[in-house]
């Protein structure tokens, strides 16, 4: 039987640890040395949907631990995912499964060139996760996850688990436009939320605003069609709009991180495409005032 880890048990990893164990798999979450459920051998963590409430009991391990890690479900925030899996790497055999499932792009190929031993998985999720305490997640929001490997078209056996989960699941066979697309969207709607700390609507109701994420799509679309991302970038102003109305009252994550003084996942959005524009050579004005500007709120935040 398989047995998942699960590092980053936030509000993401929390959900999909509960759905995993829902569906029969083991979980165990990976905790900070530090976290006082270590001393306790297991954490109860509670998912809310709405009016109900289903409280799970999981095993957990510290990163240091040297229990070999067979199956590793990967759901930091972006900047964070090297540094854990470095935490549990001497735990990870050749050929161990981890699937690194968080927004953005750049840390797939960080973690693929240091640790190319294993196998490495990437994913994308529309679920919807919020933390309400430390153990206590809202799933606010019904979504699909999508699963892949660069060049793998086949699921591999492993996922037929993630099939059995309680939740909408599919393997893509292309999992890179899957990934562009998400950080296409991402690009033209979370910085400028951040910096004007406005829901996704106003982006859509502003007129200026809604002219700068028009400016924005035009350089995101130039430099994934250079990028050789086509169909991810297709018609993107229209996705990004229809993404701006269905979520119109949310707060994007990025704009939350803002508002609570956390670092926000911007240099593996903005800036991996802004990478990707000096690759190919095509500039992108707009985009790069917005990373410049949300780094700098970042450092005003710490130097407060
Ligand atoms: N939440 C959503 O609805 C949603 C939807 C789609 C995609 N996503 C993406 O999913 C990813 C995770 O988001 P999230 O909302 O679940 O974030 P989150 O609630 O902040 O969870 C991240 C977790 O990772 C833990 N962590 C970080 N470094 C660690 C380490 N070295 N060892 C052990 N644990 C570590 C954090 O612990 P501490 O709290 O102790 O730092 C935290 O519990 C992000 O990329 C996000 O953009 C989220």
């Amino acid at each position: 039987m398989q047995h998942w880890h699960i590092l980053g048990a936030g509000a993401i990893g929390g959900l999909f640890a509960n759905l995993l164990q829902t569906a029969g798999t083991p979980c165990t979450l990976l905790l900070r040395t530090d976290d006082p459920d270590l001393a306790v051998g297991t954490a109860a963590l509670t998912l809310r949907r709405g009016d109900q409430q289903q409280t799970c009991r999981f095993s957990v391990s510290a990163s240091s631990d040297n229990i070999p890690i067979s199956h590793l479900l990967v759901c930091t925030k972006a900047q964070d995912i090297v540094a854990a899996i470095a935490g549990v790497a001497h735990r990870l055999a050749p050929g161990a499964v981890v699937v690194l499932l968080a927004n953005g792009m750049g840390y797939q190929q960080q973690v693929r060139a240091r640790w190319p031993q294993l196998d490495c998985f990437s994913g994308s999720t529309t679920e919807g996760a919020f933390r309400e305490g430390r153990r206590a997640i809202c799933h606010a929001g019904q979504g699909s996850t999508l699963i892949g490997q660069p060049g793998r078209v086949a699921a591999p056996d492993w996922f037929r688990t993630w099939l059995a989960l309680p939740a909408r699941c599919a393997w893509s066979a292309d999992i890179d436009t899957v990934l562009w697309r998400k950080l296409a969207i991402n690009c033209a709607i979370n910085p400028v939320t951040a910096l004007h700390r406005c829901r996704n609507g106003e982006l859509a109701q502003r007129p200026q605003l809604a002219a700068l994420v028009g400016e924005l799509c035009a350089e995101i679309s130039a430099i994934g069609i250079a990028a050789g991302q086509q169909r991810a970038v297709s018609n993107l102003r229209q996705q990004v709009m229809a993404v701006i109305a269905a979520t119109a009252d949310n707060r994007s994550s990025m704009l939350q991180d803002v508002l609570a003084g956390r670092a926000t996942e911007i240099d593996y959005l903005t800036g991996y495409l802004l990478a990707r524009g000096r690759e190919h050579g095509v500039p992108a004005p707009r985009n790069a005032a917005l990373l410049a500007a949300v780094q700098a709120v970042h450092a005003d935040n710490l130097g407060a």
